[in-house]
């Protein structure tokens, strides 16, 4: 399974004192390391913690795989065309919102959504959308020439108590679907070394992307020490597997 790490936080805490550190670019390279698979990185329309410059300076070092995180927009998909990232996942963006909220609505995206995702593809980018573990968004996702759908794992992760097994039920047969329409599966978000391994245990999951809770876990293990935590957890939980 490939562990892809999100490096926004780390551009969070470096925009918020205005200071050049700590640089984003320097905690890639420290992920990858470490053992990551790949570096993920929003470059939201506001520009709140990762910048235009981060992304083209993450494209040169990331030789493994670089994912970029965007909306669906003119501009974005003008950037991802010039930076060349090897994924771009498209996601849905509200301003006010602290992080994504909620997976791309790939129905109600319509001709937009299908012209972005056609120029991506023109330009040798894989496209990955961010959805809902939702049989009709899936469908849509493979219509729509989708190379990739991602989980959202954010109500198995945060969900009310109780609700861990039915989220689990809706994320593991989203990803037989999605496979049976030939995309690849990956996940993401909210995911902690707590509750990964559940996640590494789904066969067609092959990729999680992370972020949040590697970053606070380096507060106290180290980053490279992190990473490895979580990579063990997710060996732990597909060694597991039924
Ligand atoms: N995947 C996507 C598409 C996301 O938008 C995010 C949050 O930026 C993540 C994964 C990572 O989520 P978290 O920071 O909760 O690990």
């Amino acid at each position: 399974m490939r562990l892809h790490i999100n490096v926004d936080h780390v551009a969070t805490v470096r925009n918020a004192r205005g200071t050049a550190y700590p640089d984003p670019i320097e905690a890639a390279r420290e992920c990858l390391f470490a053992g990551a698979d790949g570096i993920t990185a929003h470059l939201r329309e506001d520009r709140r913690h990762i910048r235009d410059a981060d992304v083209y300076a993450l494209r040169k070092i990331v030789s493994s795989v670089f994912n970029l995180e965007m909306a669906a927009t003119d501009e974005m998909v003008r950037i991802a065309c010039d930076v060349r990232p090897d994924v771009v996942t498209l996601v849905p963006e509200r301003r006010q919102e602290r992080t994504t909220e909620g997976g791309l609505d790939v129905i109600g995206g319509g001709d937009t959504l299908a012209k972005h995702v056609f120029l991506l593809r023109q330009a040798n980018i894989k496209v990955s959308l961010f959805i809902a573990p939702d049989a009709q968004q899936v469908e849509k996702a493979s219509q729509l020439g989708a190379h990739q759908i991602e989980l959202h794992t954010g109500e198995y992760a945060h969900g009310a108590h109780g609700a861990e097994a039915a989220e689990l039920h809706k994320l593991r047969s989203a990803a037989t679907h999605g496979r049976m329409v030939g995309l690849d599966i990956a996940a993401g978000h909210g995911l902690t070394r707590q509750n990964v391994g559940e996640i590494a245990r789904i066969p067609e999951v092959v990729e999680v992307n992370i972020g949040h809770a590697v970053i606070a876990d380096a507060l106290f293990l180290s980053l490279r020490g992190a990473v490895a935590a979580m990579r063990e957890s997710i060996v732990r939980g597909r060694g597991a597997r039924a």
